[in-house]
Parts: structure tokens; sequence; C-alpha cells
């Protein structure tokens, strides 16, 4: 049996811009790797993290990749096994492009396949969630779903949990711009209005019902018509440097759609080839450059897998 392994798991792209808290999607890159060694005595340890700036804590308690490996091998009656992890972050944090999940979702990934655990990958959203509740105070599904499985999925609902996996365009890419500024997730949700008027309610499901048409009915203008936010986007933008600027810009360039992912700072656009994606990250990353903003760029198709085992 297998003592070691090594887990890549996905960035995604939560909420999808209309839908706040059910939808979001995976992405190739950039994404999270955990190394598992099984070791003989029982418990986790975090030996070692890269690529966090020394932002992550080792201590298991208080990391979000030990403490939902932690209650998945309680559920599974497991507690007598033990496991060292080794966490190499390859994407920033608290990016609004899931970094948590996909950490967390690595791990849980590696449990499990270590285990030799058959069952449904599904099962161990629960776990998974629990990070999300340690890393920002709710445990929201829109990212350790899509990291989990691949692809576009729907929450139809949180209580119970029910997930679905959508299908897309095959030609849909994605641009992705993170702006180099504090945006906690946990700040993020709230500063969002928690009531809302009927006529903005009636935009948003129109419009979170034409995106999941438009993904079945490989309708990407369909797609780019519903993407709009009326509910949280308006009062997020305020934290993202030029949000409607950049919007325009991408727009211009030929983008399907622009929005904010996740919690934010990072933006995103969908386009129908690599070029125009390409094409939308040079041009927002130097103007963030012109106003003096660091900024990471990212282009990917949309990943069907989510985590992969590297060795
Ligand atoms: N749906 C969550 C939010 C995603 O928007 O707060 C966080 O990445």
């Amino acid at each position: 049996m297998k003592k070691s392994i090594k887990v890549f798991a996905p960035a995604t792209v939560a909420n999808v811009v209309c839908g706040f808290d059910v939808l979001g999607f995976a992405v190739n890159e950039p994404g999270d790797e955990v190394i598992m060694n099984m070791v003989d005595k029982p418990g986790i340890t975090i030996s070692k993290i890269t690529g966090d700036n020394g932002r992550l804590p080792l201590d298991p308690k208080r990391n979000t990749v030990s403490v939902s490996v932690e209650h998945y091998l309680k559920s599974i009656d497991r507690t007598d096994v033990g496991f060292d992890i080794e966490l190499h972050k390859k994407m920033p944090i608290g990016s609004g492009l899931g970094s948590s999940s996909a950490s967390t979702v690595a791990g849980l990934f590696a449990a499990k396949t270590l285990l030799g655990d058959e069952t449904d990958p599904v099962k161990l959203l629960r776990f998974a969630r629990k990070g999300e509740e340690m890393a920002c105070g709710h445990g929201h599904a829109d990212n350790v779903a899509p990291a989990l499985l691949g692809g576009f999925v729907l929450i139809r609902s949180y209580d119970p949990l029910d997930v679905v996996k959508l299908p897309h365009p095959k030609g849909l890419h994605c641009a992705i711009v993170f702006p180099d500024v504090d945006v906690p997730t946990r700040e993020a949700r709230q500063i969002i209005r928690n009531k809302i008027q009927m006529k903005d309610a009636v935009t948003q499901w129109g419009n979170i019902a034409g995106l999941v048409s438009g993904l079945f009915m490989n309708d990407i203008d369909l797609i780019g018509r519903s993407m709009h936010d009326v509910l949280v986007e308006p009062t997020r933008s305020i934290l993202i440097p030029d949000f409607y600027k950049m919007r325009d810009m991408a727009m211009e360039l030929g983008a399907v759609s622009f929005g904010i992912s996740g919690s934010g700072p990072s933006v995103f656009a969908f386009t129908r080839d690599e070029d125009t994606a390409k094409r939308i990250t040079q041009r927002l990353g130097q103007h963030l450059a012109k106003l003096k903003i660091n900024s990471f760029t990212y282009e990917s198709s949309i990943n069907d897998h989510g985590p992969r085992v590297l060795g």
C-alpha cells in the first residue's frame, strides 16, 4: 500500500457573478499541492508549508487542511492512523480564488486515496466545508465543491447538501487577474446587504437560470447576457481598484462576461478562446501596474477533473 502521495487541487471561481454561494467552477491553474505521508504514530502533523510567506499556521489544530482531514478520519473511524502533511501553496492567499479550498481538497483527497477509501468524493464535501468555516467563518461550498468535483457545480441546497455538476461549452476560457490588495473573505461577507428587494431578486434569479440554461445549451451569448449581479457586486466592487474600468477594458477586448471571482479581489472574464483571455490579462495587468498595484494573471480552460495525483 502507498505510504506517501502528492496531490494537486485547483483554484476555483465561486459565485460565477450572479450565483452568490451557489455556483462555482474550477480552473487548471493556479492550484495547491499537498504531500501526505502516512506515519506510524496516530494524529496529524504539518511539517512544512511553503509559498505562504509565513501566513499559515503549522499548528494542526488551526490549519484548514489538518482540521478537515481530522474530521474525515473521525467520521470513518480511522483515528488509529497518522499523517504528516506538507502544504505547498502555489497560489495567492486571500485572492478570491479559493486558496483555502484548494489546500483542503488536496489534503482530503490525498488522505482518502492513501486509505484506499472508495466512497464517492462528494462525501468529502462536508469535511471540506469545515475548513471553509475555519478560514472565513462560513462553510460555503461554492469553492470546495468545484475544487473536488471539477467543472461547474451548482449548490442546489445547503440543508440538506445537494450539489449538481453542470455541463459547459467546450471552448470556454477564463482570464483571471488578481490585483494584489487585501480583501479577506470574512470581511467581504460582512459588508454585503442581508435584505434585498423583490425586483432585485427577480433580476438575479432570472440571470442564474439564464446562466445555467446557457451552460446546458452551449450558448455562450446567453451565458454572457446572464452574468450580471445586482445583489453583491455593487457593494464588493468598491474593494477592487478600478473594477468598472477593468470591466470596460475586458469587454472591449472581446470578453463574454466579467465579474468578481468569489469574494475578490480577483476578477475574471469568460472568453471564447485563449488568445482573447491572454489579451485581457495583459491589458488589465498593465492597467494595475499604472496604478502601482502588483498583479498575478492566469488564463485557463475549465478544469473538469478536480484533484489530481501527481506522484
Ligand atoms: N461565495 C463565497 C463568497 C465565495 O462570495 O463569499 C468566497 O470565495
